[in-house]
């Protein structure tokens, strides 16, 4: 603690705080180039330079200089001015003047800086030195707009713990790229182009070389790509500049330009960043389909078409399979039109395990939960693909407990005590592997046999919680047949690390078979701390299990349809044929059933289907949705379609208004180009085994 003065004004600070943090904390602004709160601090461009007047006078940078007290600093001084008009000189050496075709032109902080301190003229004479380099189908790379502030080498080498983006070279010489013969790592790469300073990286996808950041409006919605729903700001051409552009045409593009998290703390993944274009893309339902006729959209028609073909079936005969990629309100909706009102009872959640007893089962974690002497049992796939940010975080938490910038491709690490440890039991070879401390690469089978050994430890260890204690045992079968197999050392010595851990995390996916999430979940009712997080095929999930559907699983549903109780099927946002890869599932519905499918892209169930009604993408809708950690949050319209709005279909199929609900101001569309989607394909499995519930645990399920 002490104090220092910053342009005759004092100011406290706390014990290792710099001159630039006490300076942003207090509105004082400084430019600064290679410093970024979470990265190390290397000082290289100087820009961020002060004088010290006393105690004794001296520029410093202040990004890399300690408080103390007593210290008197000037942040805009003459001799600050005439140093930082010097250091702008160097930075654009090799700069070539090409702000009116750069795509960050406008958005620059060379460009600003060179305006507010630079000079108009460069005293160096010679040639500059052009360099050239593509970089993956996202990005484009212009390694001579760099000015070497390495933010973008110490992100990927501290934050991902990867090694392409790497410095070659010294001095005049040295350059920043990737490194030759490497593919560029796919899950962040998105994030150079926010974390470089100048144009150096830039989006390779439809936006470039199509808008001026000035063009931009943004609106703050989420991502809707995975079931962490990032915060965003999405940004679309304002209208003002629209009109100006298309020569007085009054619609505007129907395109989003950028996407980032919605300040600059965060971080989004390249799914959310490129995703953004898939609204562009060529499979998007632009007609209706009414008695096998492709149709322009008519929201009449459509309506007293839903109303005669629903009024034909009785509720047991008709079964709705459908994702949770909607709204709290759509599903809201849903539930009050469909189960309330009309009393049907067969749905089906993809990816198709969900019946009723999953209700319950739901994530309780934090980030913060990531803390020393904490242990991590990840099984599934690789999170930080599945779920890119919660992955990110979890990963640069554990790395920062660790307390150390880990090598890359170091797959063990020594058992410190204190340490957080991650033991992923993974069906797929991935970043995971490289961050964790003991990886075992297996299948379906084996993990559940050896969670089964590994549980049962765990249970004879600690016991289970009181309130389920009676016949907890006896429902675990399994538990007396593996009394032979104790032998493993690997697991004595993974009991022991959970022992010495003061809590354990369990993380998988909800699209791993069914019989390894409710052996998982168990691990919950173990007399030991637990927190569990579940990681969401279908975004919605978290919100959707507690409005407590009448769920069925595909093998209820499934036999249904073949005794010929379920007639008519209903599909909402989703496709069967890419969402249950389950063989004869989908052929089985369209063999027997009549279908009616409400979805915003065209696919094989599009083409089979006599009915199809396109729904608004969430791009294209004012919602909210709970995000995986249980947290409400907000969507908002960036662009508009004359796609269907689900909740204004439901609301007039019940007779409600829905004018007076909410109102956003129409916005014509102007449909262009193609793009190619990214998402994960999911697998569903069932296999041969069956943990017995006892009537206590049944209730927790
Ligand atoms: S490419 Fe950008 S982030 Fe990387 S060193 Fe150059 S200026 Fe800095
Ligand atoms: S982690 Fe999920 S919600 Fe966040 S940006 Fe990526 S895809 Fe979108
Ligand atoms: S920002 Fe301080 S030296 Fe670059």
């Amino acid at each position: 603690m002490g104090k220092i003065k910053i342009n005759g004004k004092e100011f406290e600070f706390k014990d290792g705080e710099t001159i630039y943090e006490v300076a942003k904390r207090n509105g004082i602004f400084i430019p600064t180039y290679c410093y970024h709160k979470n990265l190390r601090i290397v000082a290289s461009c100087r820009i961020c330079i002060v004088e010290l007047k006393s105690p004794k006078s001296q520029i410093l940078t202040s990004c890399a200089t300690l408080c103390k007290d007593g210290m008197e600093i000037l942040t805009d001084s003459e001799k600050v001015l005439e140093e930082r008009k010097n250091i702008m000189q160097f930075l654009l050496l090799n700069h070539p003047p090409e702000c009116p075709v750069c795509d960050q032109g406008g958005k620059c902080l060379l460009q600003d800086y060179t305006y507010i301190y630079g000079n108009t003229f460069s005293e160096f004479k010679y040639e500059k030195e052009y360099k050239k380099y593509d970089i993956g189908p996202f990005l484009r790379f212009y390694p001579e707009l760099c000015i070497l502030c390495e933010r973008c080498y110490r992100f990927w080498k501290e934050e991902l713990n990867e090694d392409e983006i790497v410095c070659f070279g010294r001095g005049y010489k040295k350059y920043v790229g990737p490194a030759q013969n490497k593919e560029i790592l796919m899950g962040f790469s998105n994030y150079l182009i926010d974390i470089c300073p100048v144009g150096a990286f830039l989006d390779n996808t439809l936006s470039k070389f199509s808008v001026r950041e000035w063009d931009l409006e943004e609106i703050e919605t989420c991502c809707h790509f995975c079931s962490l729903f990032c915060e965003i700001k999405a940004y679309r051409r304002k209208k003002s500049r629209t009109k100006a552009i298309l020569g007085g045409k009054k619609s505007l593009p129907y395109k989003i330009y950028d996407v980032k998290y919605k300040n600059d703390d965060g971080i989004i993944c390249d799914r959310g960043k490129f995703g953004k274009d898939f609204i562009l893309s060529e499979k998007i339902l632009k007609k209706a389909k009414i008695k096998n006729k492709w149709v322009e959209i008519n929201e009449e028609e459509i309506i007293s078409f839903l109303k005669e073909k629903i009024k034909k079936y009785a509720p047991e005969s008709i079964g709705i399979l459908l994702s949770a990629r909607m709204g709290n309100e759509e599903i809201d909706l849903l539930k009050e039109f469909f189960v309330n009102e009309i009393g049907i009872k067969n749905f089906l959640l993809i990816p198709g395990f969900f019946d009723s007893s999953f209700n319950l089962m739901k994530s309780d974690f934090k980030i913060e939960d990531v803390e020393e002497k904490t242990f991590i049992l990840n099984v599934g796939y690789d999170f930080f693909y599945s779920h890119p940010v919660i992955g990110f975080e979890i990963l640069r938490r554990l790395r920062k407990l660790k307390g150390e910038i880990l090598p890359a491709h170091f797959y063990e690490y020594p058992f410190k005590e204190k340490l957080p440890f991650l033991f992923s039991i993974s069906y797929q070879e991935g970043k995971v592997k490289r961050e964790a401390n003991k990886f075992l690469l297996t299948n379906f089978k084996n993990s559940f046999n050896i969670l089964k050994i590994l549980f049962s430890k765990i249970y004879k260890e600690y016991g289970v919680k009181k309130e389920i204690e009676d016949d907890f045992l006896n429902s675990w079968e399994f538990l007396r047949k593996i009394e032979n197999l104790n032998k493993q050392k690997e697991f004595e010595e993974i009991i022991n690390r959970i022992k010495k851990s003061k809590k354990l995390i369990v993380i998988y996916q909800d699209f791993i078979p069914f019989e390894i999430q409710k052996l998982l979940y168990s691990f919950k009712y173990i007399n030991f701390p637990v927190k569990i997080l579940i990681l969401r095929y279908s975004p919605n999930t978290e919100y959707f299990l507690q409005k407590k559907f009448p769920l069925l699983n595909i093998y209820d549903f499934k036999n249904k349809i073949e005794r010929g109780i379920i007639k008519l099927v209903i599909f909402i946002y989703t496709n069967p044929f890419f969402d249950i890869p389950y063989e004869g599932f989908s052929n089985l519905i369209f063999d027997k059933c009549e279908t009616i499918i409400f979805d915003t892209f065209e696919g094989k169930h599009t083409e089979i289907s006599e009915f199809v009604i396109p729904l608004k993408s969430f791009y294209e809708k004012d919602d909210f949705v709970m995000d995986n950690l249980g947290r409400i949050k907000k969507i908002k319209k960036v662009i508009e379609s004359n796609r269907i709005d689900l909740k204004e279909i439901i609301l007039k199929l019940k007779g409600g208004n829905f004018e007076e609900i909410y109102f956003e101001e129409k916005i014509e569309i102007d449909l262009d180009k193609d793009f190619e989607e990214i998402y994960i394909y999911p697998s569903l499995y069932k296999f041969g085994y069956e943990v017995k519930f006892s009537e206590s645990l049944k209730k927790v399920f």
